[in-house]
């Protein structure tokens, strides 16, 4: 039959489409701004309870399913998490399948979960007869095929989508045309500019040009995805994107040009957005939709080079196991496909990354001892790289669980800082004599934190922190006997680990120290520190530097000193002290070298260095 005769003989109403749903029967529902609301009114306007099934993907908050009348009359089994959800099985009401989304469509298509009427939202058909499924390829494209019946509804304002993306007007049966917009704005969530701002501005390092993202929606991706627009030749390949990667399609940012598969293409199974969204995507081939088998695929994922994860929390333990899942938290997220994402970062060797304040809007810390009970984890502690806050990036990746804990507490909300670390050590993360200094000073110093070229390569100098340790030691163990020797007075060949733990515990403020460290590749290392500590009685702050040996005589330890008699002005001491063995004429020299007025008075074969940090005549 020539598709528009049979197009025309399937034109129907809800009414007589839905008069067809036999009792018991699980009817399937698309999503997001694909949701078919006409048809749907009508069928939650049901009086009698037929005992129907009905499976939701994501859903718009506030939901029509978490009405408790609809409850009753329809048992709701959603694929996606939400607050509504949340509360729908904390009350038994509605049910919940966790599941990775790209097996969906195997477990729909295979009947393991079966789907007796899908209705869908379409776009117009094209002069072949073809009707695109527009913002939702998702799992309604599987559900559409695994189903007996089919309706659908047939929007001209439904954008047509390219890619996989295309339903036949034959493997419809029955079509209800309608004609209304399908943008979405998302309701702005409860997180404060300046949070969301600050929090992008951390994210934004950890991404570098020509690299493929996934990003979601919501006011923290979005600010995320503002802070890109210096990144050149960025990608797309994600489960769902809105207006924030339109924009920087827009300015040139997103190009796609360096994706390892799928070059110059942005790949995604929906969309939720604006109506500028609706129209950047209607005909665009720039744009592919593919089903979550394809777009969650950890296998495809990984194909892409420089992949980079981006997702979302509710919570995150202190071991970095991820909570978007029932937490019974303000502020939930959803797990949607990170977990796959993650995965298949993780085997691209990029990188995986949660980005999120660090505390509900009610005060709530979202970096916590242990997972809420009943909550589920949506991605395993293996596979979180960084989780990024308003405070900073905790580096996880390869890190043992003392030192994830330590990188969590210290971009954790400070008010937070000092129970987590109890927690911590209370659950055998820590070790019961871990120093607090870290956290009853001042804030880790980030004014403090600086790029500068030593000898032709960067290197980058910041306040110690407690996870320095094991660069420490490396740095330690590099040394040459005649650098043991100037730098500790004796060539001793083991450094205890209490020495060095209290040289990276440090307060920010009678304790102070530096690194300056070197990245090659992906490994970074240290070479050199320095550091001071306040002695209250003397008024005076004791000094030591020491850099690595093929690094000595290239100016690490003058930059050193100066930064020192900076940081030691601002936290106002007034003179610091240092040993020095008589044969170190380099240090002396540095010292000499400030214009400082420097008194050394010779002790056996040991000069015992002072100087004011403010010059005696100024
Ligand atoms: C002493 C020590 C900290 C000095 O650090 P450093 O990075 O070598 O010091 P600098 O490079 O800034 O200065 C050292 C010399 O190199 C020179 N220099 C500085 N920048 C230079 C550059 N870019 N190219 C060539 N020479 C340079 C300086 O003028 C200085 O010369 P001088 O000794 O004749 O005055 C370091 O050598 C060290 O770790 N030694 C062993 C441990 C130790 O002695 N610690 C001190 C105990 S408190």
């Amino acid at each position: 039959m020539y598709w528009r005769d049979d197009y025309e003989a399937k034109v129907s109403t809800p009414k007589k489409a839905l008069a067809h749903i036999k009792p018991g029967r699980t009817i399937f529902i698309g999503g997001g701004c694909a949701t078919p609301k006409y048809v749907l009114e009508n069928l939650l306007k049901k009086e009698r309870s037929d005992d129907n099934k009905v499976l939701i993907p994501f859903t718009f908050i506030p939901s029509p399913f978490s009405d408790e009348k609809v409850q009753k009359n329809f048992r709701v089994n959603s694929f996606f998490m939400d607050s509504e959800v949340e509360q729908g099985i904390s009350k038994g009401r509605m049910d919940y399948t966790p599941m990775h989304m790209s097996e969906v469509p195997y477990m729909l298509e295979s009947g393991r979960i079966s789907v007796d009427i899908a209705i869908i939202h379409v776009s117009a058909p094209d002069m072949h007869g073809y009707c695109s499924f527009g913002t939702s390829v998702d799992i309604t494209k599987s559900a559409a095929k695994a189903a007996e019946v089919v309706i659908a509804e047939v929007n001209r304002q439904m954008p047509r989508t390219l890619g996989d993306s295309f339903i036949h007007v034959s493997e419809m049966d029955y079509i209800i045309e309608v004609d209304y917009p399908v943008e979405h704005d998302m309701d702005p969530e409860d997180v404060r500019d300046d949070i969301a701002d600050a929090i992008g501005r951390n994210m934004s390092v950890l991404i570098s040009d020509g690299s493929t993202l996934q990003v979601g929606i919501g006011k923290i991706p979005d600010a995320v995805l503002k802070q890109m627009h210096d990144k050149k030749h960025l990608g797309i390949h994600t489960e769902m994107f809105s207006d924030g990667v339109m924009e920087l399609v827009e300015a040139g940012v997103i190009t796609g040009e360096k994706k390892s598969i799928h070059p110059n293409k942005i790949i995604t199974s929906f969309v939720i957005g604006s109506q500028k969204l609706m129209e950047f995507i209607d005909n665009n081939p720039m744009i592919e939709f593919r089903p979550s088998d394809y777009t969650n695929n950890p296998i495809v994922i990984a194909q892409n080079s420089k992949m980079i994860a981006i997702n979302t929390a509710s919570c995150v333990d202190l071991s970095g196991q991820v909570v978007a899942d029932r937490t019974g938290l303000k502020d939930g997220a959803n797990p949607g496909g990170q977990a796959e994402f993650a995965r298949g970062a993780s085997y691209a060797k990029g990188r995986s990354i949660v980005v999120m304040p660090s505390s509900t809007s009610d005060g709530r810390s979202k970096i916590v001892s242990s997972i809420p009970q009943g909550s589920g984890v949506s991605m395993s502690r293996r596979d979180l790289h960084y989780v990024v806050t308003e405070y900073g990036i905790a580096h996880l990746r390869g890190r043992t669980l003392a030192n994830r804990a330590l990188e969590l507490i210290s971009v954790a909300h400070p008010d937070h800082r000092s129970q987590l670390l109890d927690e911590a050590v209370e659950l055998g993360y820590l070790p019961e004599d871990q120093s607090r200094r870290p956290y009853t000073g001042k804030p880790y110093p980030k004014e403090f934190e600086f790029n500068e070229t030593f000898a032709g390569t960067k290197l980058f100098i910041r306040p110690l922190k407690p996870t320095d340790e094991d660069m420490l030691k490396e740095l330690f163990y590099s040394f040459s006997e005649k650098t043991m020797q100037q730098r500790f007075m004796s060539t001793r060949m083991i450094q205890p680990r209490f020495e060095r733990m209290s040289q990276v515990n440090i307060d920010y403020d009678s304790t102070m120290g530096f690194g300056m460290f070197r990245k090659f590749g992906e490994k970074t290392e240290m070479v050199a520190m320095c550091d001071y500590e306040y002695d209250v009685k003397t008024s005076n702050a004791e000094v030591s530097f020491a850099v690595r040996d093929n690094w000595q005589g290239k100016g690490l330890g003058t930059y050193m000193l100066d930064l020192l008699i900076k940081v030691g002005k601002s936290r106002n001491i007034k003179t610091f002290t240092a040993e020095v063995l008589s044969t170190n004429v380099g240090m002396l020299n540095l010292f000499y070298r400030t214009g400082l007025d420097v008194n050394a008075k010779l002790e056996d074969d040991v000069y015992v260095v002072s100087f004011n940090l403010v010059k005696q005549s100024d």
